[in-house]
Formats: C-alpha cells, structure tokens, sequence
C-alpha cells in the first residue's frame, strides 16, 4: 500500500471516530467498518480474485477504498451503493484523493431497488453494510445476483447480533449456502453459495 493511500486511511478512521462520537444523529455518522474488517475484506478479494465486488453502504468511502485497493490488485471493480447525497459526496471526494476512483463505481440510490435492478450471477462478492432491517427483503435478490460460489460479507454480526438475528437464521437455514461469523471487527457474517 502506498504511504498517501496509508496516510488517507488513517485520516478517516480518526474522523470516523470523532465525528461519531459527538454526534447523534445518525444520518450525519460515517458508522465506519473497524480497520482490521478492511484488512479482512482486502484478504478475501484478492484471494478470490473477485472481479465484480458490490458494496451496500459506502457512507464516506472507508471500506470502499479496502475493497478497491484489494479490487484493483486483481483487476477488478467495486460497485457501491448509497442514498444520501451528504456521504455521496464525501466518498467522492476521498476516492478521488485515494487514486482508486477508477476502481469505484458510486451508484446513487436505494440498495433494493438497485439489487432488483441487478443481472443474475453479476457479483463475485456482496458486501453489506448498510440498514440492517432491510436485510431480509432484499436476501432474495442478493441470493439472485450473486454468482455460484460468490461470497457474501456481512457487518455487524457481533456487535448487533439481535437486529441480524432474522437474516444470519434465514440464510444458515438456506440449503444452498455454508455460512459462517467471524470474530473479526464488529462480527463478520460470511455466506457462500455451495449448490451446483
Ligand atoms: C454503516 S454505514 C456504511 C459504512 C461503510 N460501509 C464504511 O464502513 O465506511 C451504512 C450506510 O448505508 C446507507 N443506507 C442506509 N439505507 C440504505 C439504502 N436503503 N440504500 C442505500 N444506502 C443505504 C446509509 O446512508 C449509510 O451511509
């Protein structure tokens, strides 16, 4: 990794913090992944050779830049999905100053209109990170877009075990997939699809 893109990490994660501390409402806050989940996250790209990673939640781009380090290692690319104007601009300004904005694809919009939206098999990794109530909607589409043998990344898996509880149950309880959480950051609950 290079010292400036070394150097951007470390400055957002110091914001993250800070900003998250003092503020409540949760619109404003990053909600950032923990660095050693970006290290994780990296691992897992460039081991899988993941050409087409998407991500739900960009918020100001912190985990985007660990999967596009990782993405651009491989040759490939990240798709990210986010709603709110505020952290869409702020990502763009931070992949711009990362040198991985060529890497990145910053979608506008809601991840399950966008998920119903997306081809078959056109994902080799999922990562979410994004409202957690909505996770059971949009499992069907994100079973449908992620290709056989892709893998599925979820946050959150420790830290909020509750509110993921319906989701992990669901998708351990899929016959198509192997699940497993790591104790890595705030939890990561990870799922790939094993049937033929
Ligand atoms: C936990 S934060 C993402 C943090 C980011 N992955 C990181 O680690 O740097 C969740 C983000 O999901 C966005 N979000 C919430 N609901 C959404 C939806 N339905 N569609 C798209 N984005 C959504 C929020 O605006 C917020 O920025």
């Amino acid at each position: 990794m290079t010292e400036s893109l070394q150097k951007l990490l470390v400055e957002l994660e110091q914001f993250g913090l800070s900003n998250d501390a003092t503020i409540a409402d949760r619109p404003q806050r990053m909600l950032n992944i923990t660095r050693d989940t970006g290290e994780f996250l990296s691992v897992l790209v460039r081991s899988m050779n993941a050409q087409r990673v998407l991500e739900i939640g960009t918020s100001n781009g912190y985990s985007t830049l660990w999967l596009a380090f990782a993405a651009r290692a491989v040759k490939g690319h990240v798709t990210t999905v986010e709603l709110s104007d505020f952290k869409l601009s702020l990502a763009a300004k931070n992949f711009e100053r990362s040198g991985l904005a060529p890497f990145i694809t910053q979608v506008k919009g809601e991840a399950g209109a966008m998920l119903r939206g997306a081809s078959e098999s056109s994902f080799d990794v999922v990562f979410l990170d994004s409202e957690r109530s909505e996770y059971l909607g949009w499992w069907p589409d994100i079973k449908r877009v992620l290709r056989k043998g892709g893998l599925l990344v979820v946050d959150n898996a420790t830290s909020h075990s509750a509110e993921m509880g319906p989701f992990v149950e669901t998708v351990s309880a899929d016959a198509d997939f192997t699940t497993c959480t790591v104790p890595v950051g705030n939890g990561e609950f990870l799922a790939t699809q094993v049937s033929p």
